[in-house]
């Protein structure tokens, strides 16, 4: 039993090491690669094949992180208590793991196919919304970080509290 579940705790580490990880690795290394390149439209494109491969990762390490923390959560929980009794931790971590799927979705399935179909378009064409979520695309990006590094810290306090 003990091996299970070490091994469990292994695998659901390995998929959030993978996951922020890799959110860190594009952010601090990659994107400021395009900006030094000597070639800065072959570097975009790279880095937008790169970060497709990624985020299709990135579900399957999310999948992982949800079954595996599922069945972990006896040992931080009495799961036959109700919600309302489970240790505040807990619940804000779920919470911000809820949060972090809703907002990769908006990210991933509207306003990344969205951005790309406006940068197509001349300025003087974009009506206020579409000028809008340009600017807030790249912050969309970074709260899905933030929310990533958010979650490590709640994940840390939980098992200690
Ligand atoms: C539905 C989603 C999730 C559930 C139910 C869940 C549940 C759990 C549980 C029960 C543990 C304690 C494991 C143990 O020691 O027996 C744990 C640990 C941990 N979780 Fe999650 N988790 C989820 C998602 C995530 C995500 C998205 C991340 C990463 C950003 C994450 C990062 C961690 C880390 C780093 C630990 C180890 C903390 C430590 O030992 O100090 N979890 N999680």
């Amino acid at each position: 039993m003990a091996l299970t579940e070490s091994i469990l705790v292994w695998l659901h580490l390995i998929a959030a090491t993978f996951w922020v990880g890799g959110m860190l690795f594009l952010s601090l290394v990659a994107v400021p690669l395009i900006k030094k390149s000597s070639n800065p439209a072959t570097a975009q494109r790279e880095f937008v094949s790169q970060a497709r491969r990624f985020r299709k990762l990135v579900w399957i390490a999310l999948f992982f992180l949800a079954l595996t923390g599922t069945i972990l959560l006896p040992n931080v929980v009495n799961v036959s208590e109700p919600f309302v009794k489970w240790p505040s931790s807990v619940l804000i971590k779920l919470t911000l793991v809820l949060l972090l799927i809703v907002v990769s979705l908006a990210h991933d399935r509207f306003i990344g196919p969205k951005v790309r179909t406006l940068k197509h378009k001349p300025t003087s064409e974009l009506v206020v919304g579409e000028k809008l979520l340009l600017r807030i695309s790249p912050i969309i990006g970074r709260l899905t970080l933030l929310l990533g590094l958010a979650i490590l810290f709640v994940a840390v306090v939980m098992v200690r509290t």
